[in-house]
């Protein structure tokens, strides 16, 4: 009787174990057979319908009936959660060959290109960065520059005056002196920044950046400048250009010149960006005036130097061929990122 009970129930069993696919149905299972009213522990009751001689006997079938449950349960509840697992596993599988989202990267501003380029050409020829104050005093700015008060000389640049005598520098000259109080000749740095003037139109902004450059040295002439500035100019343009210098004026050099670029685009033959003249306006320089390194400290009888302002939105414009100054101040970012270093 209690056998056959129990080869029909382990016969359920087995049929049962076959349908149990998750976590909650393995759960119901143990309940069915195995929990306080599960199939195996009420066989213990028939034990009151068993003769008293048989019953250690029936005892210990019954419990190896509900260990052989157990162990199946064990198998079933391994299984599952094998089963599970994969499961998960599938669930939270990465395509490492999708293509990923691509966040788009930030890159240089052109100024920020350009000036790079010229720090690299000039550092190669030993040149040092020296960066001065963007707010001056007006002596820096003009009055050590040989530009006295009220002198016309002041006109030629719209100051910006934050209070009597203090003012938004209008071009990386005072560098020059700045470098020149601090330290006797031999000197070669170079002096990139920002400078203002009060003046807006498609070629001017009332921001905008210059390099200043300044050699001081024994027996340093105008030929040291060309020399230099040529070997500028072909590592910005391109490598069969020249420059050529034209008489002009700066209070604080003297000669002074204007230096040409031969033109890059048509070699020199003429063509719009040349105004058909074959050379472009690139920078102002001259020889450092024998007043600026008196007001310095510095012999003009030993020595002397040469100095040049470039503007970097100028040069910048030039070497990619952009038409109005304002998209480089506009950041626009379709304007930004056809621009790489
Ligand atoms: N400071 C001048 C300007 O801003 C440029 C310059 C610099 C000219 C050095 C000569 C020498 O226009």
């Amino acid at each position: 009787m209690l056998k056959e009970k129990i080869a029909a129930l382990n016969a359920q069993l087995e049929a049962e174990v076959a349908t149990v696919q998750n976590k909650e149905q393995l759960a119901a299972f143990w309940q069915a057979y195995l929990g306080k009213k599960g199939a195996y522990s009420l066989l213990m009751s028939e034990l009151r319908n068993v003769s008293a001689e048989d019953r250690p006997m029936a005892g210990k079938v019954i419990n190896e009936a509900k260990k052989w449950a157990e162990a199946q349960y064990q198998d079933l509840s391994d299984k599952i959660a094998q089963i599970e697992l994969a499961a998960q596993n599938a669930r939270e599988a990465v395509d490492i060959t999708m293509p990923s989202t691509r966040r788009p990267a930030g890159r240089l501003h052109p100024i920020t290109i350009v000036k790079d380029q010229m720090v690299d050409v000039f550092a190669g020829m030993g040149f040092e960065i020296y960066e001065g104050p963007e707010i001056e005093d007006d002596y820096h700015n003009f009055t050590s520059l040989n530009v006295p008060k009220n002198h016309p000389a002041r006109d030629m640049q719209d100051t910006f005056y934050v209070a009597d005598e203090i003012l938004l520098r209008t071009h990386t000259s005072p560098g020059q002196i700045r470098v020149m109080e601090g330290k006797q000749p031999p000197i070669k740095v170079l002096v990139p920044g920002r400078v203002f003037r009060s003046d807006s139109d498609a070629t001017h902004s009332p921001m905008f950046h210059q390099m200043e450059g300044l050699v001081v040295d024994k027996g340093i002439t105008l030929c040291d400048l060309q020399g230099m500035l040529d070997k500028f100019v072909q590592a910005i343009f391109s490598g069969d250009v020249k420059t050529r210098l034209r008489p002009s004026f700066f209070p604080f050099t003297e000669p002074s010149v204007e230096v040409d670029v031969s033109c890059f685009e048509c070699g020199g033959k003429g063509c719009p960006l040349c105004k058909g003249t074959g050379w472009i306006e690139v920078l102002g320089a001259g020889v450092v005036h024998r007043h600026v390194l008196e007001n310095c400290g510095v012999d003009p009888d030993v020595y002397s130097g040469f100095a040049f302002g470039i503007g970097i939105e100028r040069i910048t414009m030039l070497k990619y061929g952009i038409n109005n100054m304002g998209y480089l101040f506009e950041n626009d970012v379709r304007f930004l990122k056809q621009f790489k270093d």
